[in-house]
């Protein structure tokens, strides 16, 4: 009997569902191809569309800068594999933004039969037939971290997408969060304290480690005096 795809959103600390596709790099398995690495899976409306073929380029000027990060890129919508390869062809002859000759070099995975959209919720409410703006940030043990989706219309920042990557690696790291708006090199928040013990301490040994705008909003410097 075929197995009903579910048409769920999966959400933020599930494991990433895993599936087995083409894609315009070759055949992948994923997530579990990508252990040990950060992933950013996005998908996009569709081939030869104004919109897409400005985040691809996007995208794919990216691409060394997200490698750098221990992050790979993987794009999917629900066209075929020749018209992927057609698509990603006419996108190295487009000049757009300072940018021309761009080859996307990150898998382009192929999705006719919905398979792999409808199991990360990317069939919404706009289309039955196309995917929205979907992005899904894996982390490298295959657990779903951040999730964005946008409509058709509205092409996404790639800055903030990096931003989120960046963020999220220096919470895993420093067990901090981050603030609105943060950067890298700027002052961190420390997690609230989980007892009146810790956040008495905490209050009263502010100084060169860290800040407290009051108990519970404690700044760890990142650029100590
Ligand atoms: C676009 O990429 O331009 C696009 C795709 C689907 C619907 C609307 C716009």
């Amino acid at each position: 009997m075929e197995e009903k795809i579910e048409n769920r959103m999966p959400l933020i600390g599930d494991k990433a569902p895993s599936f087995k596709a083409k894609t315009t790099q070759g055949n992948i398995n994923f997530p579990e191809d990508y252990k040990g690495k950060w992933i950013i899976f996005f998908s996009h409306p569709a081939d030869f569309t104004p919109v897409c073929t400005t985040e691809f380029m996007t995208f794919a000027k990216m691409d060394e800068e997200f490698k750098k990060l221990n992050t790979e890129l993987v794009g999917l919508s629900v066209d075929g594999l020749t018209s992927h390869i057609a698509w990603l062809r006419k996108i190295q002859e487009i000049e757009w933004n300072n940018m021309k000759h761009i080859e996307v070099k990150f898998p382009l995975i192929e999705d006719i039969k919905m398979d792999i959209s409808k199991r990360y919720g990317m069939i919404q409410g706009e289309s039955d037939i196309s995917a929205v703006r979907a992005v899904f940030i894996i982390n490298p043990e295959g657990i779903i971290k951040t999730i964005m989706y946008y409509p058709a219309s509205t092409g996404r920042n790639m800055d903030e997408v990096k931003r989120v990557i960046l963020a999220l690696q220096k919470a895993e790291k420093d067990s901090v969060a981050t603030p609105a708006n943060w950067k890298p090199g700027e002052d961190t928040i420390i997690p609230t304290p989980g007892s009146c013990g810790v956040a008495k301490e905490r209050m009263e040994t502010q100084g060169d480690d860290h800040y407290c705008l009051d108990w519970f909003l404690c700044f760890k410097r990142e650029n100590k005096k």
